[in-house]
């Protein structure tokens, strides 16, 4: 997560009228390309290699933030996805032609029920909805993402989790081929590879916790974690691990990717948190992408109301 200023980001007036255009725009084409329902809410999946899977009907939830949203372009241009490039507009580029089909995700460890998933099976099963949630990263910029996804909750739930299972792993794709930022250079890698986050089990199971699988009513582009990424709006956005394979459920605190790179600046928590700095930068403010003037770091994220019993009785300081 290197220091990248998104000043450079042009301000854009997109508001919710221009979001529905574009839906509506991308409904057209997916109408046209249509083969058949494949789940509710998954209007179509093109016969077409470039076309893309189309979301429809979806049901608003009602955690979602009544907030403008960041326009699709800003969404989709400007990310961090180490496995791809350490450069915030690369990713875009390189993760264009991302093939994010056929995919597996397995569900292991502390569960009755051990299974490994195709991804369109498991939309199937769980059918999306749209949420629109904000998301916070480290370095002081947000956004607001109408995600598409379903809580992961119901998945971990319908595999009957042990009562050994107190924590949640994620583990990313590890595959250099398809990732070029996973391939070793002259410099050493960015990361250590898979990139892994983890979830305490009362944070998975909390209902604003999603696996999501698209956003603004398409699938996921690989930039943004195709085909399937987790979403927890109160944390920081590195929490929300991109391009999930294997979830596991596990009895000890797992170690994950950022905390074991710099563990004195990222910790196994990651709430946002206004009143503890950085070390290398203050958190109390942050710039929405888009705008020109920042605003304050809200506590949670704006998620306080919802999230912050989790945390009774521990040190705001220890949830960085
Ligand atoms: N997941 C993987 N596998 N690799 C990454 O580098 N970056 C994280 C998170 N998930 C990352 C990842 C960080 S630091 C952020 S801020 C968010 O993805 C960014 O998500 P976005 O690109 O959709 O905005």
């Amino acid at each position: 997560m290197l220091i990248n200023k998104p000043a450079d980001l042009r301000p854009s007036e997109i508001t919710d009228r221009r979001y529905f255009e574009r839906r509506r725009e991308l409904l057209k084409g997916g109408a046209a390309a249509a083969v058949g329902l494949a789940a509710p809410g998954l209007l179509a999946l093109s016969p077409a290699a470039a076309a893309k899977i189309k979301f429809e009907q979806l049901k608003r939830s009602e955690l979602s933030a009544d907030e403008e949203l960041t326009p699709y372009e800003s969404v989709t241009s400007y990310n961090n996805f180490y496995e791809f490039s350490t450069d915030k507009k690369e990713p875009a580029e390189l993760a264009r032609n991302f093939k994010s089909r056929p995919w597996t995700i397995t569900v292991e460890g502390e569960i009755g029920q051990p299974k490994t998933f195709d991804v369109d099976e498991l939309i199937k099963l769980f059918p999306p909805e749209e949420r629109i949630y904000r998301l916070r990263c480290v370095e002081a910029w947000s956004m607001v993402i109408p995600w598409v996804g379903f809580p992961l909750g119901n998945l971990i739930r319908s595999l009957a989790p042990t009562s050994r299972a107190k924590f949640v792993e994620f583990e990313t794709l590890h595959d250099p081929e398809r990732m070029p930022g996973q391939r070793p250079s002259l410099f050493g890698g960015s990361l250590e590879w898979p990139y892994r986050e983890g979830l305490r089990i009362d944070e998975a199971m909390h209902p604003l916790t999603i696996l999501a699988v698209g956003l603004y009513g398409e699938e996921l582009p690989g930039q943004n974690g195709a085909p399937i990424r987790l979403v927890v709006p109160w944390k920081y956005g590195f929490k929300s691990i991109k391009s999930i394979v294997r979830i596991r459920l596990v009895e000890q605190q797992p170690v994950n990717t950022w905390q074991a790179q710099a563990p004195g600046e990222y910790g196994f928590f990651a709430n946002v948190n206004p009143d503890v700095a950085h070390p290398r930068w203050s958190q109390a403010r942050e710039r929405r992408v888009g705008d020109f003037f920042k605003r304050p770091t809200l506590p949670f994220n704006g998620y306080a109301d919802q999230v912050a019993d989790l945390y009774r009785g521990m040190d705001p300081r220890k949830l960085y």
